[in-house]
Formats: structure tokens, sequence, C-alpha cells
């Protein structure tokens, strides 16, 4: 008798699936109902994939990914159910900075296309119902700008668009004018350039092709916005925006007419020309750049109202939570969903179950009431997930990631758990490494080993391109590590991922309230209940042993019967399963995903 109720219970639930919602579309924040079913737009639940055009898929052989490529793989994407893409940097640059340093903010790069392909990736991508963002530089210009090269030649209007500075004449020889301030570039060195034709010197906070945009001249800020009208003209969902919190330097004004000296850190690990060599309350983060970002809210609802669908805006700053959490608002403004990199600075591999709950609570706990969370596993500047963690972890961080409320954002590759490649100082391409001048330390810097091509399959360059030599080389690993054979196995991190982002569409993942609990250092159970719909619940065993849990101390999971709904790489059970909710048996390192019969009520 039992067992047929189990199995009734079982059915009544497989067969409910998601249910589905009315997506409102609209520029205000819609809160996420704690336990009750709610409206909610596609942003605040989104999974969003991070591409890294120049690595993802080359389509025409020259051993650069490209915009075609991007379109041969949208149906991947749908079919992985990513909702939206996010591509680093597409336009017009010498690449010094493989995109950052932008030329002209209206022109593709060639080598990753034309308009004409651009405009098809997006037609395409909507037709198949995957969003497009687009990466959205602010700090900084490539130094081929028309705007730098104008400002450079004080031509009228212009003069005034990048932060230019007097140098100081050397007291030691005759002629030659010292750096107005202290400032070090984030990638090493002196931040200022001195340029002949204007016999000033220019600020760059990151390479020196990167000469940084003066926001406190009104006519910049107004180009930045023409430049986010543009794109939105053309039928893109929103932006994310790099580096925002660099975007203003102190006022000269308030300082004498100087831009003062930032004071030591003391890092006994910087060296002096290291930028953690100083602190940077000149440089970073300084208050008015939060109304920017508010005004370009405001720019973005505007064509939210117009297009009746809700234009994203996230933006990068590694910066303290007080500060980061300002960017989603202040007082009556809106801002834009800030980046939550605590998964990548705070969590490492020797985190336990504890520290990771605390981590996910701190957010949690920061994050102001109706806004949306995200969470973010990687991106191009971090050492992948499977390299940062180990492979062991994979599932547990993707599974954590897809679970908790709000955004999630994967980079290209954490899906199958690529690991960082090896490139050789001679192969060195990132100018943060370069920079370094060491052929010995230079990996520490280096972004190269989290940028290598995607590994499609175990065919040359790992199906990624049919040239001889890649822009990077592809990692050593691609033959064991690619999607095809991910597809292909019974269990993978591939086939994992993809099924959680299933669970990620539910009711209770979307709306449900979040309840966490560590239950011992190696356990850590993530609760998902809505009301009147099954309740979904993760856990993670990150020991080397088989586990017992017993789940009973979470008194709102209905009934004791659970079952199956994904289960990791190393997990001895089998998706589809009934388990006891007193006696959840969790392979060593594996994360499962369970869901309840009853509905919760
Ligand atoms: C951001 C980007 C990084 C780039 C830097 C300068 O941090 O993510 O790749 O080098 O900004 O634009
Ligand atoms: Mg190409």
């Amino acid at each position: 008798m039992r067992l047929i109720t189990a199995l009734l219970l079982y059915a009544a639930a497989a067969w409910a699936g998601p249910l589905d919602v009315r997506v409102e579309s609209g520029p205000r924040d819609v809160r996420v109902e704690s336990g009750a079913r709610s409206a909610a737009d596609w942003w605040q639940t989104a999974l969003v994939y991070q591409i890294y055009p120049r690595s993802f898929k080359d389509s025409d052989g020259d051993g650069i990914g490209d915009l075609n490529g991007i379109t041969e793989k949208l149906p991947y994407l749908k079919d992985t159910g990513v909702d939206a893409i996010w591509m680093s940097p597409i336009f017009l640059s010498p690449m010094y900075d493989f995109g950052y340093d932008i030329t002209d903010y209206r022109q593709i790069a060639p080598e990753y296309g034309t308009m004409d392909d651009f405009d098809n990736l997006l037609a395409t991508a909507k037709e198949i119902g995957i969003r497009i963002i687009l990466d959205f530089v602010p700090n900084h210009t490539g130094n081929e700008s028309e705007w730098f090269i104008k400002s450079k030649n004080r031509e009228p209007g212009y003069e005034n668009y990048y932060v230019w500075a007097d140098g100081i004449p050397s007291p030691d020889k005759a002629g030659v004018m010292l750096p107005p301030s202290n400032w070090i570039s984030i990638f090493r060195k002196s931040a200022w350039e001195w340029c002949e034709e204007r016999q000033q010197f220019y600020l760059h906070q990151f390479v020196v092709g990167q000469p940084d945009l003066n926001y406190r001249d009104p006519r910049v800020q107004q180009e930045m916005k023409d430049v986010l009208s543009y794109w939105l003209d053309k039928g893109v969902s929103g932006f994310r925006v790099d580096a925002i919190n660099m975007m203003y330097e102190v006022d000269p004004k308030d300082f004498d007419g100087k831009y003062p000296d930032e004071p030591l850190s003391g890092d006994p690990n910087a060296n002096p020309e290291d930028y953690e060599y100083l602190s940077h309350p000149y440089t970073r983060d300084l208050l008015e750049t939060y109304d920017v970002v508010y005004d370009w809210r405001d720019l973005l609802n505007e064509h939210t109202q117009k297009d009746g669908e809700y234009k994203i805006l996230m933006t990068e700053a590694y910066t303290d939570i007080e500060l980061m959490i300002r960017y989603y608002g202040h007082g009556n403004r809106n801002g834009s969903i800030p980046f939550n990199f605590s998964f990548l600075g705070d969590i490492n591999n020797h985190s336990n179950a504890r520290d990771i709950k605390m981590i996910i609570d701190r957010f949690m706990t920061y994050i102001p009431i109706g806004k949306t969370a995200n969470w973010v596993n990687g991106n191009h500047d971090q050492s992948r997930l499977a390299s940062r963690h180990g492979t062991n972890r994979v599932d547990a961080m993707n599974m954590l990631a897809l679970l908790l409320p709000g955004v999630t954002i994967t980079y290209q590759g954490e899906e199958i758990g690529m690991t960082d490649g090896y490139v050789s100082w001679e192969d060195t391409k990132d100018p943060q490494a370069c920079n370094t001048d060491d052929p010995i330390n230079y990996y520490k810097k280096s972004r190269d080993p989290n940028r290598t091509p995607y590994h499609w399959d175990d065919s040359n360059q790992a199906g990624f391109s049919t040239a001889n030599q890649t822009w990077l080389p592809v990692a050593d690993n691609y033959k064991t590590v690619n999607l095809a054979s991910q597809m292909k196995a019974s269990k993978s991190h591939y086939k994992f991922y993809k099924d959680v982002v299933a669970v990620k569409k539910s009711d209770a993942v979307r709306f449900g309230d979040l309840d966490t609990r560590a239950f011992s250092e190696n356990i850590l159970v993530v609760t998902r209940l809505a009301h009147l719909n099954p309740g979904i619940v993760g856990i993670v065993n990150l020991s080397d042993e088989d586990q017992v849990v017993d789940l009973s101390s979470i008194k709102m999971l209905p009934g004791h019967l659970l079952y199956v709904a994904a289960s990791g790489v190393d997990c001895s059970l089998d998706k589809w399963q009934i388990v006891l909710k007193n006696q959840v048996t969790v392979s060593g390192h594996c994360a499962i995903v369970l869901r309840t019969l009853l509905f919760n009520c």
C-alpha cells in the first residue's frame, strides 16, 4: 500500500513540472515574494552564460573565435537552458587587452565578423529565445579611439574627454617630466603616460593603450549614453558594465589643483611597481560613480517601456560588500545588479560546508529587500572553477549557483568542468602577465590559462577551430574533458549541470524561500520551498566518504519521501529514485538535487 501511495505521489510530482508563469515586463523591480507564487520577469531568475568570443568557436579557421561561431552554437545553449548570453567585448580594438580597449563602440572587430554577422546573431538568438547582453566598457577607451586622438590634439570640445595632467619637472634631469602622482596601474607601473603631442600625462588605470575617460565632463556622460542607446535601439537586452568602480578619480580642484599621491598599503608581498603596493582612496569606489549607474538604469528603463522587455544591467566591481550593494540603488533610485564575487573570492577548495553557508548567508543578509541576487562561479579574469576548487567540487559549486535565488552567471566551459590550460611565457598574450616582465612567475598574474579555447569534442583543436594554431593553445586535457563525450556519458558534469538548470526553472527555485544548513563541516543543504509546489533540496557532500544525511530537522519538508532530480558525477544514486527523508545517502564528493513528492503548502 505504502509503495503504491509513493508511486502515485511520484507520478504526480513528475507530471506537475514547472508551471508557466506570466512574464511581467516593466521597469519596476519586482520583489521575489517569500513562499508565495508571484510574477517575476525573465532577468530576475535568468541563467546568463558568459561567452569569451575569442575562445568560443572559430567559424572561419583563423584560430580566433568569432560571431558566426557563436551563432552556430546557439542551439547548444538553448538546449542547455541558457536564457541570455553576455559576450565579452566584440568591438573594434587593437586588442592590447583583447577588446577591453575599444576604438569604436559602434563597430565590430573584423576578426570577430561584421555588423551583418552581429545582426544575424541577434536575430537568430531572438528567434530561439536567447537574449543578448553586451559588454559595456565605460572607464576607458583604446588609444586609437577618435575621441582620444581629438583630445590629445586639444580639438575644441574634446579637451577634457580624458584625465590629463601636467607633469612635474624632474629635479635631477632638465627637460624630463615626472608623472603628476604616484598612482599605479592595475597592470603594474605608473598609471600615467606622457603624451608628446599634448605635452601632458594621461591616466590609464589599466594598460598604456587604455586611457581613462573623464566623467567630470558632461559630454563624456552623454557620449556613453548614446552608445547604450545605439545598441538598445538595435534590440539587445542589456549590458554587463566593466570595471565600474574605477570610473572616477578625485577632482584636483579639491586638492589645490593636483592629483594627490595614494598612501602605501603596507602589503609585504607587493613591490613598488605593483598595484597592491598602494591603497586606492583617490582612484576607486568614488561615490560619484553611483549616480552615473542610476542614470543608465533610467535610460534602460525608457527602453524597457518602449520594447516591453526588461533591459538588464550588471556591474563589475571587486569591492567591499557595502559599496557593492549600493549599486542596486539608493533612496528612490534604482541601479544595477552588481556581480556577487563571493564565490570567486571567499570560497576556496579548503572551505567547508559551514564556511560556504556563511558566504551565502552573508550575501543574502546584505542584499536589499526586493533586489535580485546573483551567483558567479567564474569569468575570463579568474582561474577556472575546476582549477580553483578541484574537479571534485565542480558539480557542487555549479549546483549552488543554480539553486540559490536570482541570477546565475556561468562562464563558458564551467558547465563541463574545464580546467585552466597551460600557456608558456612565449605564448602568453595577457597584458597583465606580460607586464610582469617575469618569464618565471608570469603565470601568477596570467589570465590566459582560463581563456584557452572551449572544448567541443576530442578532434583536432578540441573542435574549436580548423586552424593549425589557435590564438591561445587548446588545453592538453581536451580529449578527456569535452562537451561531446560528456553528452554521451551517462553521468557527467554537463548532464548534471543541465538537469539542475531545468530545476532552476521550477517555481520553488524561482520564487521559493531559501533555507541553508550546514549539517556538519562536510554536508551543506540548500532548500527552496514555494507554496503549492514541489520543494527542492540540494545536498553537497564535501568529504571523501559516503554520508547518510537525515533531513528530519527540516520540518518544512512535507512527508518523508523525496526523489532525485539530479545527481552529480561522483554519485552512486541515480536520477528518478525515491529516497527516505531521514536516510539520504550521498556519496563522497557528490552533489544531488532532491524534489519533494508532495506539494508544499
Ligand atoms: C575588467 C575586465 C578585464 C579587463 C579590465 C579592463 O576587469 O573583466 O578583463 O582587463 O576590466 O577593461
Ligand atoms: Mg575566426
